[in-house]
């Protein structure tokens, strides 16, 4: 018999990331099974990014619609620009600069991308992770693809350590390897560059202005050309199952002692309820790599029955966090 971890849940399928686990991981990974993945973003769901049985798994998994399109991570620039069918010189430029990292591309794909990777679109999304275990996973998988969404289920956090991943996902996934706390704690940001100037479909773990530094303006939204939808389109995104409030001033958070404060910067006045401060120090950078998990202790913290947060500075990466947190209070 298996000793069970306190509280019953069977934690035993997260795993460090030992050579022997990698092995196992791909064997997994080989008969059409999914894998709880670290990244530097946060940790993803991955399976064989070109076996179909593979993709609808991971969807089942999550519960998610499966017109919402993957994306397909790779061990590096070669094997990803592999499964692009044109490859514009920006491109390129966003590859060499921003990969291996938080940056995804989306492109045309070739025909070798199955439909339900990119829900029927002529487009993929490609990415190449920053995190040493994605890497040797990766490697180990002969380079990718391993499609992985965030390893949560559908419109929930998205989780940034191994226990996150276990807590949302763990009776149905046979293994999660442990890399520790994700260093940026925000998903990628996702560029569509099939047209030009680019479209930034969701703002992520590189700042805006770093991307426009090698593109020029980018514009927001959906693709002009054939309207993929976008993950800035669903709603009900990154949701706590208690309610959000987002407001302009944090001066108008109520001192309730149910009130759970999603806090950034020095906070001086008396608060009655509960705080996570994602960055005393008002460093975005911090706030983003702590954000989903301090969103998460609040949520789950008995004491607390509705969660405020003051938005972001708009600049840097407060802007992927104020999209986050729109699309959590919606
Ligand atoms: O940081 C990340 O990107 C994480 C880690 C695990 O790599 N992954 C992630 O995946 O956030 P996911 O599935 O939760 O979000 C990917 C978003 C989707 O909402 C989807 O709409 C968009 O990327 N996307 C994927 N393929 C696309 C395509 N072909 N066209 C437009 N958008 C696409
Ligand atoms: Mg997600």
């Amino acid at each position: 018999m298996k000793a069970e971890p306190p509280g019953g849940a069977q934690a035993n399928n997260i795993v460090a990331p030992t050579e022997e686990a990698i092995s196992r991981a791909v064997e997994l990974l080989r008969a059409g099974e999914v894998v709880g993945m670290p990244t530097e973003t946060v940790y993803g769901l991955a399976g064989d990014g070109l076996n179909p049985a593979a993709l609808a798994r991971i969807f089942e998994t999550k519960h998610r619609p499966l017109f919402d399109p993957l994306i397909l991570h790779f061990a590096d620039m070669a094997a990803a620009f592999d499964v692009a069918a044109q490859i514009p010189t920006v491109a390129r430029e966003l590859a060499q600069r921003f990969w291996p990292g938080p940056l995804t591309i989306v492109l045309r794909k070739r025909d070798i991308v199955p439909d339900l990777a990119t829900s029927g679109l002529p487009n993929v999304a490609i990415r190449v992770p920053a995190h040493p275990v994605a890497q040797a996973l990766l490697r180990a998988f002969g380079g990718g693809p391993l499609a992985a969404p965030s390893a949560n289920r559908f419109g929930r956090i998205s989780p940034t350590d191994a226990q996150a991943v276990h807590i949302e996902l763990g009776q149905s996934i046979p293994l999660i390897l442990d890399g520790g706390a994700c260093a940026v704690g925000l998903e990628s940001s996702v560029l569509y560059v099939a047209e030009s100037p680019p479209v930034l479909l969701r703002a992520g773990g590189i700042p805006l202005e770093e991307i426009e530094a090698i593109t020029g303006p980018v514009r927001h939204g959906a693709p002009v050309e054939d309207r993929p939808l976008a993950p800035g389109q669903l709603k009900s995104h990154y949701a706590p199952r208690k309610p959000l409030e987002l407001v302009e001033d944090a001066a108008n958070i109520p001192s309730r002692a149910d009130v759970g404060w999603l806090a950034f910067g020095a906070v001086s006045r008396k608060f009655a309820g509960v705080i996570e401060n994602v960055s005393p120090g008002s460093d975005l950078r911090e706030a983003a790599s702590h954000f989903f998990r301090a969103m998460r202790a609040l949520d789950d913290n008995p004491r607390v029955s509705e969660l405020y947060a003051a938005k972001f500075p708009a600049h840097g990466l407060g802007l992927a966090i104020n999209e986050r947190l729109e699309r959590a209070a919606g």
